[in-house]
C-alpha cells in the first residue's frame, strides 16, 4: 500500500499562491520500509546471539571478529538505526552495552586504534544515541540514564585526545591504548580524511559538554587542510587537496586526490559542517564551493562508450588524471545535492543528480544487479592513446561497451554510498523513481548477500550468487545500508529526514548517525 504526504512547505506554497518553488512531495512505502525493518531484525538476531558483545559477526561460521579494538563496534554502529526504526529492544540492549564499555582495554593484539574509524562509528554513534534520546526518540530511553552515553563519549574522546599530541596538532591515526597509558605509532603522515572527518563528532562533543577542548584540538588539524601551508604541492586546483599531511609540521606530502576512500569524507564534512552552524563554519562552505566548482570543471569525465554518463576522475596533480571511481566515491551524487540544497543552487544539484544516475548504471550493468567496490573507464576528452587512459582488459571489452566502466575490484563489501546518494536524490526532487532504484538495489543486496545468520560481504558483483562469501557482516551495514534503504521509503516527515529547504535539524556523519544541528538553520 502507499500513502502519500505532501509537505507543508509545498501547500503553505500553494495557498499563499506566491512565485516560490513549491519543495517535493514524497510518498511512503510502509510494505518496503517494513521490509528493510525485517532485514535489520535478522541481521541483529544473527549479530546478538553469535558475536554480541564483539564488533562484527561471521554469519556462516556463526562466530565473530574483534576488527574495531572489541567494543562492540555492530552493537554501537546499529544504535541510531534502531532508533529511528523504533527497535525497543535493540535500543535497551544496545545501551546497557554502552553502560559497561571500557575503553582503556583493547581485545587482545588489537590494541591499535584507529582514530578516523572510533571516532566515525562509536563516537558518532553515541553522540547520535545522546542527541535522539534526549530529544524526539526520549520514550525509547525507558528507565535508562541517558547522561551515561555523553560520559562514555567524553571518556572515550579523553583517551583519543592523546594522538594529537604532536609538534604541528596534526594527529596521528594509530593510537595505541594499554590499560593505563597510550602510545603513539610511528606515522609521519596522516590523510585527508582521517583527519578531516572527525571535526563534526569532535564539535559536537564540545558543544554537549560545555568543553572546547575537543573542538579545538580538531579544528588545529582542520586548519591545514582549509589552508594549505604549501599550496603549490597541496593544493593542485582551488579546493581540491593532496592526500597525506606530514604530521611533524602539517605541510602536504603529495598532490594526489579525489573523491575516493583516503579524501572522500573531508569534502563531505566541509558542506555538513556548515550545516551544524552555518553562522561559525561559513569559511568551510566557501572551501566546499571551490572543491565542487574545480570537480565540475577538472575531474568531471564521460566514458567513451556511454558519453552521458558522468563519473568523477581521481588525480596525481594537475597533469594526470586517473580514470578510476568506486562505490565509495559514489557518496559524491549525495554530497552534491547536499550542497545544492543548502545554497539552493540548481548547478549541484542537477551534477549531483548525473553522478547519482551513473552510479546507478553501476548496480544495473552486473549480473547481481549490485556496483563493484572499484571500477575505470576511458574519458572521451582525452587523447585514446594517452599513458593514462588505457583501454578495457580484453575480457571486459564488450561489458565496457556495454555500461560504460569496467570492474577493477569485483567486491561488495556491503557498503550503502549508491543507496545514499539515491536518498539524496529523492529528498531534493520527490522523484519515486529514486525510492524504486533504492529497493531494486535493497532487494538485489538482501538477496544475494544474505548468508547464514546474516548477511556478509562477497566476492564477486558479476558472478552467479556474487562469487562466493566472505563470512563477515561489517558493522556499517546496520549503520548505513539499512538506514537510508529504510529512510527512503519510511515516513517522509520524520524530523532528521533530510529536508529539500535546506533547514535540516540535524545533520548526519560519515557513518550516517544523525546529530542535531547547533546553529541557525543555514
Ligand atoms: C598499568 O596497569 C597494569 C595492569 O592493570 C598494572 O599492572 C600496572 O601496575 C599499571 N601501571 C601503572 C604505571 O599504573
Ligand atoms: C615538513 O616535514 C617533512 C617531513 O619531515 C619535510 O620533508 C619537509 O621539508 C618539512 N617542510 C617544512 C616546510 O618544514
Ligand atoms: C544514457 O543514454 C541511454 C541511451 O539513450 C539511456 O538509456 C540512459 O538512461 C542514459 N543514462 C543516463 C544516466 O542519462
Ligand atoms: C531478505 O532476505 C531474507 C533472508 O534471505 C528473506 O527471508 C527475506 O524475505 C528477504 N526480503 C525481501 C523483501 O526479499
Amino acid at each position: 500500500m502507499v500513502s502519500r504526504f505532501v509537505v507543508t512547505a509545498a501547500t503553505a506554497a500553494l495557498t499563499a499562491a506566491t512565485t516560490v518553488l513549491a519543495g517535493p512531495s514524497y510518498q511512503a512505502h510502509p510494505d518496503r520500509a517494513d521490509a528493510v525493518k525485517a532485514t535489520f531484525q535478522r541481521s541483529w538476531d544473527g549479530y546478538y546471539e553469535f558475536a554480541f558483545p564483539h564488533d562484527t559477526l561471521k554469519p556462516i561460521s556463526k562466530t565473530f571478529e574483534d576488527d574495531r579494538n572489541g567494543w562492540g563496534a555492530s552493537a554501537v554502529d546499529a544504535l541510531s538505526t534502531a532508533l529511528v526504526m523504533g527497535k525497543a529492544e535493540v535500543v535497551q540492549q544496545v545501551l546497557e552495552h554502552i553502560a559497561n564499555i571500557d575503553w582503556h582495554k583493547t581485545a587482545a593484539g588489537r590494541e591499535g586504534v584507529s582514530v578516523f574509524e572510533t571516532t566515525i562509528r562509536y563516537l558518532g554513534g553515541l553522540l547520535s544515541g545522546y542527541d535522539f534520546l534526549k530529544g524526539p526518540l526520549a520514550d525509547l530511553a525507558g528507565d535508562f540514564n541517558v547522561d551515561l552515553v555523553l560520559d562514555s563519549a567524553k571518556r572515550l574522546a579523553d583517551i583519543l585526545s592523546d594522538a594529537f599530541d604532536t609538534n604541528s596538532g596534526v594527529p596521528h591515526n594509530t593510537l595505541y591504548i594499554y590499560p593505563n597509558r597510550t602510545q603513539l605509532s610511528d606515522e609521519t603522515t596522516n590523510g585527508i580524511a582521517t583527519i578531516g572527518t572527525l571535526i563534526i563528532e569532535w564539535t559536537r562533543l564540545s558543544d554537549l559538554t560545555g568543553d572546547p577542548k575537543y573542538h579545538e584540538l580538531v579544528q588545529k588539524a582542520e586548519d591545514y587542510l582549509l589552508n594549505p601551508l604549501n599550496p603549490e604541492v597541496g593544493e593542485p586546483w582551488p579546493g581540491l587537496i593532496g592526500t597525506n599531511v606530514f604530521i611533524s609540521n602539517g605541510t602536504f606530502a603529495d598532490s594526489a586526490g579525489g573523491w575516493n576512500g583516503g579524501t572522500d569524507s573531508f569534502y563531505e564534512y566541509l558542506v555538513k559542517m556548515y550545516l551544524y552552524d552555518s553562522d561559525k563554519y561559513a569559511f568551510y562552505m566557501d572551501r566546499w564551493i571551490a572543491a565542487a566548482d574545480s570537480s565540475i570543471q577538472y575531474l568531471a569525465s564521460h566514458p567513451t562508450s556511454r558519453t552521458n554518463l558522468t563519473f568523477l576522475a581521481a588525480y596525481n596533480g594537475r597533469d594526470d588524471l586517473n580514470l578510476v571511481s568506486s562505490h565509495l566515491a559514489c557518496f559524491d551524487g549525495g554530497n552534491f545535492i547536499l550542497g545544492g540544497l543548502t545554497l539552493k543552487s540548481q548547478k549541484y544539484i542537477d551534477f549531483g543528480l548525473s553522478l547519482a544516475a551513473a552510479c546507478h548504471e553501476t548496480y544495473t550493468a552486473t549480473l547481481t544487479q549490485i556496483g563493484p567496490e572499484s571500477f575505470r573507464w576511458k574519458d572521451s576528452s582525452l587523447p585514446a592513446d594517452a599513458p593514462n587512459n588505457p583501454d578495457p582488459p580484453a575480457d571486459q571489452a564488450d561489458f565496457y561497451d556495454r555500461a560504460g566502466f569496467w570492474i577493477q575490484s569485483s567486491d561488495y563489501v556491503l557498503r550503502p554510498e549508491v543507496i545514499e546518494s539515491f536518498y539524496y536524490a529523492y529528498r531534493a526532487t520527490g522523484d519515486v523513481k529514486y525510492q524504486d532504484w533504492a529497493w531494486e538495489a535493497f532487494l538485489a543486496i538482501n538477496k544475494t548477500t544474505a548468508a547464514g545468520v546474516g548477511y556478509s560481504s562477497i566476492q564477486d558483483v558479476n558472478a552467479e550468487g556474487g562469487g562466493g562469501f566472505t563470512d563477515f557482516q561489517e558493522s556499517f551495514w546496520f549503520a548505513e545500508v539499512l538506514k537510508y534503504s529504510y529512510l527512503i521509503q519510511a515516513d517522509p516527515e520524520q524530523p532528521w529526514q533530510i529536508s529539500a529547504d535546506g533547514a535540516n535539524e540535524w545533520v548526519w556523519n560519515t557513518e550516517a548517525h544523525p546529530v542535531r544541528v547547533a546553529g541557525p538553520p543555514s
